[in-house]
C-alpha cells in the first residue's frame, strides 16, 4: 500500500535533495494519509459488516426461490405441450432433467399411450396371412353394428384394388355390459375384422383409440405400406385412393396426408365437443394437422408416432394429437396432390362427384350403401334427399 502510495503521489520527484528540509511536513503528510487510508477502511469493513448482517435474509430468500422453482418446474413442463416428459411406466427419457417424482405427474400424463391397454379381441396373424399394401383402421363405437355393416357390404369389401391387397379392421373399446360383449364377440367369429382394447369407449376418449390403431398398425401389421384412419361415417373410393398411393410421387415414408387443417384456434368455449381445457393444452392454436374423418399415411410413421407420444402430452382432439407428435416428429402433413378428393360434406348427391373424390362424410349406414350401389352401377343414378 505505502509503495503504491509513494510511487502513485510521484514522491520521488521531490528529490533527496531538499528531503532534510521538508522532513518534519513530509512525516505529517504521511500521518494524514494513513488516517485517511485507515478511516476509509474502517468505514468499509463497517459496511461490509452490515452488509453480511442482512445477507441471512437474502439467502434465505434464495433458498426459497430454489424450493419454489423445484415445486414449479412440473407445472412448467406440464403446461408446455412439447417438453419432455415421463415415459408411460415413470422411466425418464432425459436424464438431464431435474428429476421429478411420477406422483407429481397427472394421470393424463400416461392415459393416452397404447402400453397401458390390452387387446379383448384380435387379429394378430391378419397381415401375416392376407399381407395388405393398404389397411383401413376404422374406429367405431361398439354399439354401431350398422355402421361396421355398411362399410362390410361397400368399400371395406374390396379385397384388391388395382392388384394390391387391401384389407379393412374396426376398433372399438369396452363396450357396456356382458350382452353387449357377447354379441361383439359373436360378430367377431363371423367377420374376422374385429379388435377390441379396454379402454373405455367414448368420445372423450378418441386420442386413446387412435393411439391404440397407431400401435396394433406398429406391431401387427408393419408388413404394410400404407395405412388410413377413417371414421365409420364415410365414403371411401379405394380406386382413386390407391391411385394417388401408387403414383411416383407419393412418397413411402413419412407421408401423411388429407383434408389439411391450418392455422386453427383451440377451442375453450366449454359446451363445445371439441372443447379443451388450458392445462391439456395450453397454446392458442394447434400445429397443422390432418382432419380425423379420413387421412392416409405411409406405415412407417405408426411406430414413430407411438414412440414420440411418450414426450407428447395428450389431449381430448385425436387428430389435433396426431398433429402435435408429428410436429415433434419432424414430419409435415402435406396437402394431397388434388384436395378436392378430401372433401367433408357434400351437400347434395351428384354421382360425379363421388366418382372423383377419394372420402367425404355421409348422413347415415344406409346412405352408404345406396350411393355405393349408384357410383358401382354402370350408368344408373339414383335420387338421394
Ligand atoms: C363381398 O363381396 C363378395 C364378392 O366379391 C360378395 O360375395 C360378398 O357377399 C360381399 N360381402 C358383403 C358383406 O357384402
Ligand atoms: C377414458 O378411458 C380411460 C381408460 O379406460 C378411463 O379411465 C376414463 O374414464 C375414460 N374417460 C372418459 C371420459 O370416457
Amino acid at each position: 500500500m505505502k509503495v503504491k502510495l509513494y510511487n502513485g503521489y510521484g514522491w520521488k520527484s521531490l528529490g533527496p535533495g531538499r528531503a532534510p528540509l521538508r522532513c518534519p511536513k513530509k512525516t505529517g503528510f504521511i500521518v494524514l494519509l494513513t488516517s485517511v487510508f485507515l478511516l476509509t477502511t474502517i468505514t468499509y469493513i463497517s459496511e461490509y459488516l452490515l452488509k453480511t448482517a442482512v445477507f441471512p435474509d437474502t439467502l434465505y430468500k434464495k433458498v426459497l426461490n430454489q424450493i419454489h422453482s423445484y415445486y414449479v418446474v412440473p407445472e412448467f413442463l406440464s403446461a408446455s405441450g412439447n417438453q419432455n416428459i415421463l415415459a408411460p411406466d415413470g422411466v425418464q427419457n432425459s436424464p438431464t432433467q431435474i428429476p421429478i417424482k411420477t406422483t407429481d405427474i397427472p394421470i393424463y400424463h400416461h392415459v393416452a399411450h397404447p402400453s397401458n391397454y390390452h387387446f379383448i379381441l384380435n387379429e394378430p396373424d391378419k397381415c401375416s396371412q392376407w399381407d395388405p399394401f393398404l389397411v383401413f383402421m376404422v374406429p367405431v363405437a361398439p354399439h354401431d353394428v350398422a355402421a361396421r355393416n355398411a362399410i362390410r357390404s361397400t368399400w371395406g369389401n374390396e379385397s384388391s384394388v388395382q392388384g394390391k391387397a387391401v384389407l379393412t379392421l374396426f376398433l372399438v373399446g369396452l363396450s357396456g355390459g356382458a350382452e353387449a360383449q357377447q354379441q361383439l364377440k359373436e360378430e367377431s367369429r363371423q367377420h374376422r375384422d374385429l379388435l377390441q382394447s379396454d379402454f373405455v369407449d367414448s368420445y372423450f376418449n378418441l386420442t386413446i383409440k387412435t393411439m391404440v390403431i397407431m400401435d396394433w398398425l406398429a406391431t401387427r401389421c408393419p408388413q404394410a405400406t400404407y395405412a388410413m384412419k377413417v371414421d365409420s361415417d364415410m365414403f371411401i373410393n379405394p380406386e382413386n385412393l390407391m391411385s394417388l398411393l401408387l403414383s411416383p410421387n407419393t412418397p413411402r415414408e413419412n407421408y401423411i396426408t388429407g383434408y389439411l387443417m391450418l392455422d386453427r384456434p383451440v377451442v375453450r368455449d366449454k359446451s363445445s365437443k371439441w372443447y379443451v381445457a388450458e392445462e391439456l393444452y395450453p397454446e392458442q392454436k394447434y400445429p397443422t394437422y390432418l382432419q380425423g374423418m379420413g387421412y392416409v399415411f405411409s406405415n412407417d410413421l405408426p411406430e414413430k408416432i407411438v414412440e414420440i407420444s411418450k414426450e407428447v402430452k395428450p389431449f381430448n382432439i385425436e387428430d389435433a394429437y396426431v398433429g402435435a407428435c408429428l410436429k415433434q416428429l419432424g414430419v409435415a402433413p402435406l396437402s394431397p396432390p388434388d384436395p378436392s378428393q378430401f372433401r367433408d360434406y357434400m351437400w347434395q348427391y351428384n354421382r360425379e362427384d363421388f366418382l372423383k373424390v377419394i372420402t367425404t362424410i355421409l348422413r347415415s349406414p344406409q346412405q352408404l350403401i345406396d350411393i355405393w350401389k349408384d357410383v358401382k352401377s354402370p350408368i344408373k343414378q339414383i335420387k338421394l334427399e
